[in-house]
């Protein structure tokens, strides 16, 4: 690709070294805006292409060379090194407004996932406080029910039971939709207390291991509570598993978490987010790690179960 015979650069192609010396050679002899033109769509067709900026910056370093080791004089070296650095700014330029276009979108998706918390908050308190509220209500007709009519006191007291039931269930899930524990005591305990519902609910055998022993950033513990939340979730709905493992490995300046479950497993390629027509589980917690810098790797295949590995730098 780099020492390729052309010597003009065909558009639908990766630069190669002659394309590359010999628009430049044009731009040094002074054609200019059209010269700098063809160098920005240069740029543009490797970065389409899938050449590194590293690669490029070769290529651009070996024609420097070349054009400098047949330069008469130190003048002609210092015009040559001049206008070659403003031409290779003009060819990496494409590779900068990808890097911007990028980090605006983070910035876009770590916002977004604030509005998800602040989302999940204002559900929890509505199923704490307003279904609360209704509750209370049912519980007075109760009371009124059972003074109108006596004889029904005892269907009444079984309704009361349930409706205790459902009142400390609701208490529990909206807690375990924005837990307290995990902004004044960090993931542990957070983790803790959601794998014990979902257990209780489902039967699940949930074991914790390893979970880091200090605080972590908060966008790194709300983001790994999520994904422990999202991935039991799943293998509650969809694995039919017995067990799930979740295991935490701090390595350096990163946090590695482990969620594997016994289940039934899944075909990864149908998940992926050009392909993925089903929930958005999955995507989501694959975007919020991102958004960190951090990676979401899927192990899984039919029969063999299912692990995530979430891996996410500390100084995010
Ligand atoms: N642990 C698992 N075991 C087996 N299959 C799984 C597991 N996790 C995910 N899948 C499969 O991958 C699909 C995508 O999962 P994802 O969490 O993205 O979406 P969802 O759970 O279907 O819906 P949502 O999460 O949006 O409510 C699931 O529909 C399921 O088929
Ligand atoms: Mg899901």
């Amino acid at each position: 690709m780099i020492d390729g015979p052309d010597s003009t650069m065909p558009s639908e192609r990766a630069p190669c070294g002659k394309a590359y010396v010999s628009i430049l050679e044009t731009y040094l002899k002074g054609e200019g805006e059209p010269a700098l033109q063809r160098a920005y769509e240069m740029g543009r067709t490797a970065l389409a292409q899938g050449v590194g900026l590293l690669e490029l910056a070769r290529i651009h370093h070996t024609c420097l060379e070349t054009l400098l080791a047949c330069a008469a004089s130190a003048q002609q070296r210092e015009t040559i090194l001049c206008g070659a650095a403003d031409f290779f700014a003009e060819c990496i330029s494409p590779y900068e407004m990808t890097y911007r276009g990028f980090r605006d979108a983070n910035s876009a998706l770590r916002r977004f996932n604030s509005v998800l918390e602040r989302e999940a908050k204002r559900i929890a308190h509505s199923l704490h406080d307003e279904a609360g509220q209704l509750l209370v209500a049912v519980y007075i007709a109760l009371t009124n029910l059972t003074q109108d009519v006596p004889q029904a006191a005892g269907h009444v007291a079984n309704i009361r039971e349930l409706l205790d039931q459902i009142e400390a269930e609701l208490r529990r899930l909206s807690h375990e939709l924005t837990p307290a524990l995990l902004k004044d005591f960090g993931v542990a305990p957070a983790l803790k207390y959601l794998a014990e519902g979902v257990s209780r609910r489902s039967g699940l055998r949930i074991v914790i291991e390893g979970t880091p022993e200090g605080r972590l950033p908060e966008p790194v513990e709300a983001a790994l509570y999520r994904v422990a939340q999202e991935s039991l979730t799943n293998a509650v709905r969809h694995a039919r598993a017995t067990k799930v493992t979740i295991r935490f490995r701090q390595e350096a300046a990163r946090i590695f978490c482990h969620i594997r479950d016994d289940g039934v497993g899944f075909d990864t390629e149908l998940t992926t987010p050009a392909t993925s027509e089903r929930g958005f589980g999955l995507i989501g917690i694959r975007e919020r790690a991102g958004s960190l810098g951090g990676t979401l790797e899927i192990i899984s295949a039919a029969g063999a179960g299912t692990e995530l590995v979430v891996s996410i730098p500390l100084e995010s």
